[in-house]
C-alpha cells in the first residue's frame, strides 16, 4: 500500500528534517511547498519574484499559486508522497481533499510535530535562512496559531491525526515518527 502523509507543526519543529529522513526510508516523494517556492525564487521567476516578498514577511503565499504547484506535483505521482507545509489553511485543506477524491489518493495519516516556541526560535535563529530573524519567525508563529493550527481539530475529527513530541534529537523523533506509523 502507497504511503500518503501530511505533515503539520509549527515553523522550526522539525517538519524538512523528519520529512527528508523518511522519504529515504520509504522510498516516497517529497512535496514541500517551502522547498517549491524558494526554488521558484531562486529560479527569478514571475511567481517566485511575487512569493519571495511574501515569505519574506512570514505571509502565506496566495491559495491559487500553491493550489497549483502542487495539484501539478500531485497528478504526476506514481509513487507515495508526503506532503510538508501544505495544507496551510481550511481552504487548501478542502481543494486538496477535492483533488485527492477526484485522482483515488486519499490521505493515510497527519503528523504533528509539535514543539514549544523557545526551542524553535533557537533552532530558527541559528538556521538563518531569508525568513529567520526573531520578528519575522514570531509572526510565521501568529500565522501557523490563527490559519494552520485549526487543521489539528480537522484531521482530528477525521480520525488521521498523530502527534509527535519534536524536543528531542533528530534520531529520536525520527523513531517516534516510525513508531506513530507502525
Ligand atoms: P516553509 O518552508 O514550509 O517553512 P516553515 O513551515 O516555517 O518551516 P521551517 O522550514 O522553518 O521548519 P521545519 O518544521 O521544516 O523545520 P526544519 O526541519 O527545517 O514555509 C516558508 C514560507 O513559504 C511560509 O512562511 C510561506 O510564506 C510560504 N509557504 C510555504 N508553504 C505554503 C503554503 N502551503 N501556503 C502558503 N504559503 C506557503 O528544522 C528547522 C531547523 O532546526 C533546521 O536548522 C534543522 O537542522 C534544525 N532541527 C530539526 N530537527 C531538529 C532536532 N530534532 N534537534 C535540533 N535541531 C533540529
Amino acid at each position: 500500500m502507497k504511503k500518503r502523509l501530511l505533515f503539520l507543526g509549527p515553523p522550526g519543529a522539525g517538519k524538512g528534517t523528519q520529512a527528508g529522513l523518511l522519504c529515504k526510508s520509504q522510498d516516497l516523494v517529497h512535496l514541500s511547498t517551502g522547498d517549491l517556492l524558494r526554488a521558484e525564487v531562486c529560479a527569478s521567476s514571475a511567481l517566485g519574484k511575487q512569493a519571495e516578498i511574501i515569505m519574506n514577511k512570514g505571509e502565506l503565499v496566495s491559495d491559487s499559486i500553491v493550489l497549483s504547484i502542487v495539484e501539478k506535483k500531485l497528478i504526476a505521482q506514481s509513487k507515495g508522497w508526503l506532503l510538508d507545509g501544505f495544507p496551510r489553511n481550511l481552504i487548501q485543506a478542502n481543494s486538496l481533499e477535492s483533488l485527492l477524491e477526484k485522482i483515488g489518493q486519499p490521505i493515510g495519516s497527519v503528523l504533528l510535530i509539535e514543539l514549544d516556541d523557545e526551542v524553535l526560535l533557537k533552532r530558527l535563529l541559528s538556521r538563518g535562512r531569508s525568513d529567520d530573524n526573531e520578528k519575522v519567525i514570531r509572526h510565521r508563529l501568529e500565522v501557523y496559531r490563527d490559519k494552520t493550527a485549526p487543521l489539528i481539530e480537522h484531521y482530528s475529527r477525521q480520525g488521521l491525526l498523530k502527534i509527535i513530541q519534536g524536543n528531542a534529537t533528530v534520531d529520536v523523533v525520527f523513531e517516534r515518527i516510525e513508531a506513530a506509523l507502525n
